[in-house]
């Protein structure tokens, strides 16, 4: 049975249905208004999860369409969108529709973009199927698309009307995505809860391969983001705590051309960051160890960085999109589940010298 929570989500309330079976309760959160349905996700996720919610779907509406968009982040483009978008227009669904968005966060963030602009805006839930998805992408309203130029640099702010959080979609996830998902659960226990770090450090048996999780982990990393985002929605400040690890993250996906997953990125660039964090932000020592430890012990640790120079990843670092005049500006924890620079958006000011400097120590 799953539980629902009822989280403030940037502007709006929003049911969130966490647990076992909530994948099958697309009736407890669906709204009278909406007529048809359009279930949109990648082609691997449908084969294993379309039919379930389109039959769903079909007792609840009207119509139900489902369109598919090709699996990785390679496809989570602007192309993607339109092709998502023509479909949905020449089956005929006019505003009364609500997008099922079912999927990793590279489904949700596209299915997302796509009810952000359908018409001028229509509703979404997210049913997230991968575990980075579940502990993170389905939650917060931000959709998007990749361009030539960096990563989710087209995009909206577009809230989910409701999420289904189903643990038990994720015995189904491959191997190596699970670690993508531990990467986002760590961020989020570093910026702002230790008790959910100690957690982790505590159950890194139970977190070494897909699983059923038990919600308890779920469910806090869903209430950090959601707190984070009800005050912040739009990321003028506390927002930019949700970015710890990606500056460099997202600077060494692109560097990669995306051979390396999101939340593994994400890892990386946690350990660099953190070091920065360690030099300048006076982040305890030993709490930058344990970070280093623990995710090592998930098998996401430094040693598992790709072998790229960091002339490579710097133009993409000077593209950051949080960039502001010359020094880039990142989230860094101060201490563990405390963020610095509150005075200052949340961000600190950090020369590209200084990032070149932990990239090598971290190597
Ligand atoms: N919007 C946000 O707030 C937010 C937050 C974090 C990450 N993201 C985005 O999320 C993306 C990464 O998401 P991801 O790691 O979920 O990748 P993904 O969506 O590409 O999914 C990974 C792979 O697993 C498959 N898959 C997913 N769930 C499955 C299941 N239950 N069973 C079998 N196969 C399954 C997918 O088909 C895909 O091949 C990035 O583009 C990142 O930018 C967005
Ligand atoms: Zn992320």
């Amino acid at each position: 049975m799953s539980a629902e929570l009822r989280l403030r989500i940037g502007s709006r309330t929003c049911p969130v249905r966490l647990g076992a079976g909530a994948a099958g309760e697309l009736a407890a959160v669906w709204q009278p208004a909406w007529r048809s349905a359009a279930i949109v996700g990648d082609a691997n996720v449908l084969a294993l999860y379309g039919e379930a919610l389109a039959q769903q779907a079909r007792a609840l509406s009207d119509r139900v369409v489902t369109a598919e968009l090709p699996p990785g982040e390679a496809h989570k483009t602007r192309e993607t969108k339109a092709a998502l978008e023509d479909a949905l227009l020449a089956a005929g669904l006019d505003r009364g529709v609500c997008v099922v968005a079912v999927g990793g966060g590279v489904s949700l963030d596209v299915a997302g973009f796509v009810a952000a602009t359908y018409l001028r805006g229509v509703p979404h839930v997210n049913v997230p199927t991968s575990l980075l998805a579940q502990v993170d992408a389905a939650i917060g309203g931000k959709t998007g698309v990749n361009t030539p130029h960096g990563k989710n640099l087209i995009g909206a702010f577009h809230q989910p009307a409701a999420v289904l959080i189903d643990p038990e979609l994720l015995a189904t996830l491959p191997a190596e995505e699970w670690p993508n998902g531990l990467a986002e659960m760590v961020k989020h226990a570093v910026i702002a809860d230790v008790s959910l770090f100690e957690w982790i450090e505590a159950h890194v048996d139970r977190l070494a391969g897909p699983t059923v999780l038990d919600p308890h982990p779920l469910r806090r990393c869903v209430e950090i983001k959601a707190e984070i985002v009800s005050r912040d929605e739009r990321e003028a400040g506390l927002r930019s705590v949700l970015n710890f690890g990606h500056t460099v993250g997202h600077a060494l996906e692109a560097a990669t051309g995306h051979a390396i997953g999101h939340g593994r990125a994400v890892a990386i660039g946690m350990v660099v960051e953190g070091a920065v964090a360690r030099d300048a932000c006076g982040l305890p020592p030993v709490a930058f160890s344990r970070l280093c430890h623990v995710l090592t012990e998930l098998g996401i640790g430094p040693g598992t960085r790709p072998g790229v120079p960091f002339d490579a990843l710097a133009p993409f670092l000077v593209a950051d999109k949080k960039r502001r005049g010359d020094a880039l500006r990142l989230a860094l924890p101060r201490a563990p589940g405390q963020m610095a620079g509150a005075a200052d958006g949340f961000t600190v000011p950090v020369a590209l010298a200084a990032l070149r400097r932990a990239w090598e120590e971290t190597a």
